[in-house]
């Protein structure tokens, strides 16, 4: 990426303190379901994080260790190819699917490359976001024939962790004193995709970020990273950035803003962003759980009353996410669509 262009540097308030801090960072939480452990224990674990942090991360999940170690080695593989290489599948306005080196977080470059496919391969989206048009486009991934192991690696390990993306969102219903499969008719034609990221070792850390402040606006997140470490998350309990401290063998998790809005905000969908540094480079892999185009996203009717109305006003997702995508691409005179854009004030 050469030197550090402008449009990589991040506006005074939202530059990163590069000083090691040592403080209480998010849960770890055991998900296997040994005779000793209760259900309603594990349940209970879960609600808390998800009440207090919005983030946790998980051990014994199911995926298998080997997997997670050959995603890892795929990610490096593709990004370690020329960019002419890479460019073969980068993504454009029509197919948002492939590689990508110049994503905006909140109108700033993030020092990043990506790769992202989709889950459901093909997946239907609304061609625009206004709401009388209701035309439909059809989204398909775009895959490299190098590294030759590449397509296959991704499927699997997605394969994998979208079982794993279920079980939480049953444990989350169960945490909010749903039956477990109340969240399962959302995801028929889900628009889940995944995400390969690679941040390249930066020249000026304290200028730039490897992704900018955000929030994840799918139901929920999970995230493999390596060891170098870089996501910090705003802790809820004060706002300082808390490092998300790489474990071995464990995902990160983060719930969304649906999982926000149908909660009625019992759960935030939480602001994070990635730090980088000039030494080290470094992967992750994100699965972004995204429900079907036309689910209108709204508090859960059992979870409202008299006392507790509800605070948004229901928005279709696929509308949502069209309108969201478009300033991946450029520079917006004004801020993105949020789902604070729905909240009944
Ligand atoms: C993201 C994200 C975190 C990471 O891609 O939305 O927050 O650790 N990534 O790369
Ligand atoms: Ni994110």
């Amino acid at each position: 990426m050469g030197e550090v262009d402008q449009a990589f540097i991040q506006s005074i308030e939202h530059r990163p303190n590069l000083d090691t801090i040592e403080i209480e960072g998010i849960p770890l939480i055991d998900l296997s379901l040994s005779h000793t452990t209760d259900i309603n224990v594990l349940v209970s674990k879960i609600g808390t994080a998800c009440k207090n942090w919005g983030f946790f991360q998980v051990i014994n999940h199911g995926v298998p260790l080997e997997l997670l170690e050959k995603i890892k080695v795929a990610a490096k593989a593709f990004f370690d190819q020329t960019m002419e290489e890479k460019r073969k599948v980068k993504r454009d306005e029509v197919n948002p699917m492939g590689y990508y080196e110049s994503e905006h977080t909140k109108n700033v470059r993030d020092w990043k490359e990506v790769f992202d496919f989709l889950i459901k391969d093909p997946s239907f989206l609304p061609a625009s976001p206004e709401l009388e048009d209701d035309e439909m486009r059809t989204l398909s991934n775009q895959w490299p024939e190098n590294p030759p192991q590449f397509r296959e690696v991704c499927q699997e390990y997605a394969r994998e962790v979208e079982k794993l993306g279920y079980k939480l969102l049953e444990l989350i219903s169960l945490s909010l004193g749903l039956p477990s499969n109340r969240f399962n008719g959302y995801f028929e034609d889900q628009l889940s995709r995944m995400r390969l990221n690679h941040y390249p070792p930066c020249p000026c850390p304290e200028l730039a970020l490897g992704v900018g402040r955000h929030k994840d606006a799918g139901a929920l997140t999970i995230v493999a990273q390596d060891d170098v470490g870089g996501l910090q998350v705003k802790r809820k309990s004060d706002g300082v950035w808390a490092p998300v401290k790489p474990t071995s063998n464990a995902l990160v998790i983060n719930v969304g803003d649906i999982v926000q809005v149908w909660s009625n905000e019992a759960y935030e969908s939480v602001e994070h962003r990635v730090v980088v540094n000039s030494e080290r480079e470094r992967f992750s892999i994100p699965i972004f759980i995204f429900p079907s185009h036309y689910v209108m996203v709204k508090p859960l009717e059992e979870l409202v009353n008299e006392g507790n109305p509800p605070k948004y006003k229901p928005y279709n997702f696929g509308k949502f996410n069209v309108a969201r995508n478009r300033s991946n691409y450029k520079k917006l005179e004004v801020q993105n669509i949020q789902i604070s854009d729905f909240k009944i004030i």
